[in-house]
This record gives structure tokens, C-alpha cells and sequence, in this order.
């Protein structure tokens, strides 16, 4: 008998008289499933341009402002040169104003200070709060040939002619909600305090790597600031200027509280300044938040300095107002088919069968569209061995095995993939994903794929070329002998996130696999704020999470695709000293990401990628478990919904379908208006104000 046999009597396994290790191969193919909807195609030129307009428009109600001094009339509101947006190439042309999107969501706000990390409660709060100087959300519909960052804060950019520099032009006479100029001062306080400040993750993890090591931005003017940087051309920062990476606050009111600025605000202080009853914060963004009540709803309302037109000059947005339901992201898609919410990523596979029939009815009130698969799980381990996180002797034996790859390989192989997707939903939407880069994505090579098939006798030979055995019979494997945790069965927490049934279910399985195996886990299941919190400081074993957008796109949050700096990748994070200790295969990882950052020709990178793909899914940086296609649910009576548009590519669909400019004709309005004929108040006043 081998030593793991009481485990494989589990499962009813005859224990094998010799060690079986796995046999890596290639991933099996993903069964076909079709996208519905195509992008169509066009130029980035053809979307906006910026320019001056003879004249321009605001909705009625708001005329009343203006008279009464509430507010200066609409063109000097404006920048001197709007971002215009051509109704030609809008899906149902220039749109009326009126009328709410729904959202709910299953985040929650912790306040306001997105920039120094707070989290608004995702489902596209943020997304529509904070602009940035570039933006990709829309790429999806951008010609390959054409694919760069769209202009946004960033109105156009340039190259010296040694590709060291790049001088970046902001749209000039912008401001935020409150009339407030938006300038470099803001850029710079976005920069120098958070980017650079080591006190300070941005939300989305902006840190000195995102932009390149050895990167510095300077003033040049009010409305223009210049990076310099230590390699040639980094096409790359193009989009850390993007979404998540690059979304400047307003200065104005968030510099005083800031600790450079106030030596009475810690750190802590400082991010909590603005909770999320603050209301009225000034934003770049549509929409300004006019009400909140907790675990109930955020109501925003149109932003009366947004900075965007159509080309017939009306402002936008058309939309006068967004509601955040405060509810569970599974209600989101019950509303969203059934036609009291409005808007759904539906990605919790756990939905599609209901969701599906409901909106293949003919009275359903929403349309459901599915595309690519590139939802998707993996089981991440905490690789640092030296600290990161304060782990005690048993966290410090897990992280001893976790650095094992005989130990991460029986665990890949000790997963059954396929009864795991089918664990979640049935059909054809599950496929089995080995980790790294997706299949069907632009970077992705079948053939530098390493694929540990699903083996229970591999399992048992790698754990115990990883030093594991049974030694009294249980079960369950004891720590190695020697361990600083004892000679008990070796015991891992597994941190999910409760927010998400998805999450939930998984963790779920991969317990009941490794207990199959013969490793007992159990879960550490919190709320996802509190969640990111633990793992952003290292407090965890073993994560199962859900998958972030540079392993689609790769030209995105590239540095986030190793540890290309101290805290780049929250599988390994630096020690409070600062140190990181890579294993071989996690620094050859980190110099592919770096050379892949430093470099703009195509086939280098597309070799570098098949490099990453290899190392990362041999090595098993992290443990794919599932992916597979999503679908946005929306509300029949918008207009304006690019077809195509995917939940998740460069972003969120609450950024792809350009909700600026997404309108509900005015026969199909509803009555759903809160706050009809209100505007944003002062920022930190009790909510929205009326011009009566
Ligand atoms: C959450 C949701 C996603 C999407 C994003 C937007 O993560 O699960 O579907 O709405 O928020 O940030
Ligand atoms: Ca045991």
C-alpha cells in the first residue's frame, strides 16, 4: 500500500503499486459556443473627435438654474473644445434626454476616495464617477489596425522623437462637477501622492510599475504634463492612463485631507475622509452621487459640467440620473430579466439556464446577448516564504508546500475540471481552463499550454514527492516530517468571496476535490471588500478568484501579469522589508512581463507571451479551474447598446456600451426619476438641489 491509500479508498480508488506523476499535454479544446452579436467595426476617429460647436444644448429643466444663477449657461460650462461624439456613429443616433439605468449591485460603497482605494461597490458606480486620461472600455468595436487607447481627459499625446518622452495634452477649460477647473494640478496630486506614495494603493493597484520602472511625470503647464522614462517608447502606458490605473480625483478637496498636506490625517484618516454619506463629490464622470442609503441604493444625478456633447451640441448625458440597487450581484440578473433593474453582467453561470428561458419569451422586457468565453476562476496560492502577510508556523507550512511545484501539481491534477463547470451549470458554456492567458484571446498559444489532466493517482505521487504522507492513517496528509506545524494533517483555509455565488461554489468544490485527495481545506468566505483586503495584505493561504482583464487583453495592467515590482501580483506581494523572494520560475515570469513592457514589436511579444503562457501554466503560477462565455442583460427600452459589446474585454460592459450616451426614446420613458428637475448640490451638502 502507498502511504495516501486510505484517501484514494475515498473515492473508491484501488491504491497503484507504483508512483503514476502526470502527463502534462496540451488543453482539450473548449466545445464550441458561438457569440451572439458582432462589434461593428470602426475607427477610433469615427467615435468623437474634440471641437468647438457653434452652439450647444442642455435639458429643459436645467434652464431654470442658469436663470436663477445657479449655474453659468451651458457653453461656458464646457471646455473650449468638447469631446464630441458623432450621432452617425452612434447604433440608433443622437438621443433625448430623460430617464434612469437601474443598476443593482453586490458591492458596497466605502466611501468616495476611489484614488486612494476605496471601493464605491463596483457594478459601474466608479466606472461612471471618475474619468480617465485615456480609455478602452469601447476598443472592443475599435478596427485592429487602429487599436490604441481612445483620447478622453488625455485629449492627445506625444512621442519625442527618441520615444523617452511623452507629452500629454488634457483637455483644456474642463472641470469638475462642482466648477471647479480640472487641470495638471490634479494629475499631478494623482501622481506624486498615491502612484508614487508607498502609503497608497490606488483602487485597481496603481503603482510606480504600472507606468515602467523608473518613470516620473512632470508639469509642463495647467494642461500639460510630461512622462520620462527609462526605455524606448512604452506604447504600454497608453493604457495604464486608462481605466483603473489612471482616474484622477478631484484636488480641490481631497488634497487638504491628505496626510503630505495635514500631519493631524494618518493614512487611514485620509482614505476614510469622504464616506459614502458625503455627498455631492465632485467627479469628472456623468453622474454625481446625490443620495445614499445604506445597504438600500446610491442614487447620482447628471453631472451639469460634464464635458461631452453629441455633434448636434446637446450635453450629455441623456440620462438625467443612475440608481445602485444595494442588493446581491444574483439579483442583478433576476431584475434585469424580469424588468426591474435594467442592466446585467450575467456571469454567474449558476443563472444562465433561468435567465436564458426568461428572456426567450416573447414579453420579456430584456435582451440577452452572450460572447466570448473569457470568464474565468483560478485557485491562486500565496507564494511568498518570507512573511508577506505574517503568517504563523501553519500559514508558513502551507507557503513552504505551496513553493512546491510537485505540491501544485498534485493539486492541479487532483482537480476534475469538467465536474467542476458542471457543478455550476450544465450544457455547453463550461470549459476546462488550465490558467494563463485564455483560449481565443489575441496572445493565447495552444501549443505553449501545459495541461495537468484531471489524475487522482498523479495527485497522490506528486504530494508525496512533495514530502506529504498519511502517517497515521486517517486520511489525510500529515505535515512533513519536521514541519514547524506539527505532525497533525496538514491544514489549508481557502479565501473566497461571499459576494458571488460563483465564488462560493467553486471554493466549495475544489474543498470537497482536495478532501477527495486526501488535503483538508476549509474556507475562509468573507464579503468582498473585506476580502481584497486580506488577500491585498497577504493574510491567506490558497484564493479562488475571479479572473482580471490583463489575462484577456495582456496590453492592459501588464505589470499585474507577475511580480514585476514589490506589489504588482497578490499571489506574491513584498515582505514588509520590502524584499521578494521569487522562486526561478516566478522572476523568469516577472522578466518576460518586463521585456514584453519594454518592447513594441509584434512578434517579440508575441513570442514573450508564449514564453509567459508557458512558464506560467508548467509552473502553475496560478490553478485555472473554469471559464466561459457571459451575457448582458439590458432593459429593450435604451438605445444606443453597441451590438457586440462583450461584459468583459478591456472592461466592464458599464464602460464598453459608452453609457454617456446611451438614451431611452421618449415614447418608451418611464416615470423612474427620483430626483426629476434636480441637479447635484455643493459637495458635502445634505443631496440634490432644485432650482425652484
Ligand atoms: C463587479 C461585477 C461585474 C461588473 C463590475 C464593474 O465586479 O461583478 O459584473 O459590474 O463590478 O466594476
Ligand atoms: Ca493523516
Amino acid at each position: 500500500m502507498t502511504r495516501a491509500a486510505p484517501a484514494a479508498l475515498l473515492i473508491g480508488l484501488s491504491a497503484p503499486a507504483m508512483a503514476q506523476m502526470a502527463e502534462p499535454t496540451t488543453p482539450p479544446d473548449p466545445p464550441p459556443f458561438a457569440a451572439q452579436g458582432e462589434p461593428n467595426f470602426v475607427n477610433r476617429a469615427d467615435i468623437f473627435e474634440f471641437r468647438a460647436l457653434d452652439s450647444y444644448d442642455q435639458p429643459e429643466f436645467m434652464d431654470a438654474f442658469v436663470e436663477a444663477g445657479m449655474l453659468p449657461p451651458v457653453e461656458e460650462r464646457l471646455p473650449e473644445e468638447p469631446m464630441v461624439y458623432s450621432a452617425d456613429n452612434m447604433p440608433d443616433g443622437a438621443g433625448a434626454y430623460g430617464d434612469v439605468m437601474r443598476h443593482v449591485i453586490g458591492g458596497r460603497p466605502e466611501g468616495w476616495n476611489y484614488i486612494a482605494g476605496q471601493s464605491q461597490g463596483w457594478g459601474g458606480i466608479d466606472i461612471g464617477m471618475y474619468e480617465c486620461l485615456t480609455r478602452t472600455g469601447p476598443l472592443f468595436m475599435v478596427n485592429p489596425e487602429d487599436l490604441e487607447p481612445l483620447p478622453n481627459l488625455a485629449k492627445s499625446w506625444e512621442w519625442s522623437d527618441d520615444g523617452m518622452q511623452l507629452t500629454v495634452n488634457l483637455v483644456k477649460g474642463a472641470k469638475w462637477s462642482d466648477g471647479d477647473p480640472f487641470d495638471a494640478e490634479d494629475v499631478m496630486f494623482y501622481w506624486d501622492h498615491h502612484v508614487m506614495d508607498p502609503e497608497i494603493t490606488p483602487l485597481n493597484g496603481a503603482n510606480p510599475e504600472t507606468f515602467g520602472q523608473g518613470t516620473t511625470l512632470e508639469m509642463v503647464d495647467d494642461y500639460t504634463v510630461r512622462f520620462t522614462f527609462t526605455t524606448e517608447r512604452p506604447e504600454q502606458v497608453l493604457y495604464s492612463m486608462a481605466y483603473g490605473t489612471f482616474c484622477p480625483g478631484p484636488s480641490h478637496i481631497l488634497a487638504p485631507e491628505h496626510p503630505a498636506n495635514n500631519p493631524d490625517n494618518s493614512y487611514e484618516d485620509y482614505r476614510n475622509a469622504f464616506p459614502p454619506d458625503f455627498l455631492n463629490f465632485p467627479v469628472m464622470g456623468a453622474w454625481v452621487p446625490v443620495e445614499y442609503r445604506a445597504d438600500d441604493i446610491v442614487v447620482l444625478r447628471r453631472n451639469p459640467y460634464y464635458w461631452k456633447v453629441d455633434s448636434e451640441g446637446n450635453q450629455l448625458p441623456y440620462l438625467n440620473e443612475m440608481h445602485y440597487r444595494l442588493s446581491t450581484w444574483a439579483d442583478r440578473d433576476v431584475q434585469a430579466v424580469a424588468g426591474t433593474g435594467d442592466f446585467s453582467n450575467l456571469e454567474q453561470a449558476e443563472n444562465y439556464v433561468e435567465s436564458l428561458r426568461r428572456a426567450a419569451e416573447d414579453d420579456s422586457p430584456a435582451r440577452l446577448e452572450f460572447g466570448p468565453r473569457i470568464i474565468g476562476y483560478s485557485l491562486y496560492m500565496n507564494l511568498s516564504g518570507n512573511g508577506w502577510g505574517e503568517p504563523d508556523e501553519r500559514a508558513q507550512a502551507v507557503r513552504e508546500l505551496n513553493r512546491d511545484i510537485d505540491f501544485r501539481i498534485a493539486v492541479s491534477t487532483a482537480l476534475d475540471r469538467v465536474r467542476l463547470g458542471e457543478s455550476l451549470v450544465k450544457g455547453p458554456f463550461t470549459a476546462q481552463y488550465p490558467g494563463g492567458l485564455y483560449a481565443g484571446t489575441s496572445y493565447y498559444d495552444k501549443d505553449s499550454t501545459v495541461f495537468y489532466p484531471h489524475s487522482i493517482e498523479a495527485a497522490k505521487a506528486h504530494f508525496e514527492a512533495a514530502g506529504l504522507e498519511d502517517t497515521d492513517g486517517d486520511g489525510f496528509y500529515n505535515w512533513p516530517e519536521g514541519s514547524p506545524a506539527g505532525d497533525g494533517n496538514v491544514q489549508i483555509t481557502l479565501l473566497a468571496n461571499t459576494d458571488y455565488q460563483t465564488d462560493r461554489n467553486l471554493a466549495e468544490g475544489v474543498v470537497a476535490m482536495m478532501e477527495e485527495a486526501g488535503i483538508k481545506v476549509s474556507l475562509n468566505l468573507m464579503a468582498g471588500n473585506d476580502r481584497d483586503a486580506t488577500r491585498d495584505s497577504g493574510r491567506y493561504d490558497w484564493r479562488v478568484e475571479r479572473n482580471t482583464s490583463e489575462l484577456i487583453t495582456v496590453v492592459q495592467n501588464t505589470s499585474e501579469l507577475a511580480s514585476t515590482g514589490p506589489r504588482t501580483n497578490p499571489v506574491h506581494y513584498a515582505n514588509d522589508a520590502g524584499e521578494l523572494d521569487l522562486l526561478p520560475f516566478e522572476q523568469e515570469l516577472a522578466d518576460t512581463v518586463t521585456a514584453f513592457m519594454e518592447t513594441n514589436d509584434p512578434e517579440e511579444r508575441a513570442e514573450l507571451m508564449k514564453q509567459y503562457q508557458k512558464l506560467y501554466t508548467e509552473n502553475l503560477y496560478g490553478i485555472g479551474l473554469t471559464q466561459y462565455p457571459g451575457a448582458l442583460i439590458i432593459n429593450k427600452r435604451f438605445a444606443n447598446i453597441p451590438s457586440g459589446a462583450p461584459i468583459f474585454m478591456f472592461n466592464w460592459a458599464e464602460d464598453n456600451i459608452i453609457r454617456e450616451r446611451v438614451y431611452v426614446p421618449e415614447d418608451q420613458q418611464a416615470d423612474h426619476e427620483l430626483y426629476p428637475e434636480a441637479l447635484p448640490g455643493a459637495p458635502g451638502s445634505d443631496g440634490p438641489v432644485t432650482a425652484g
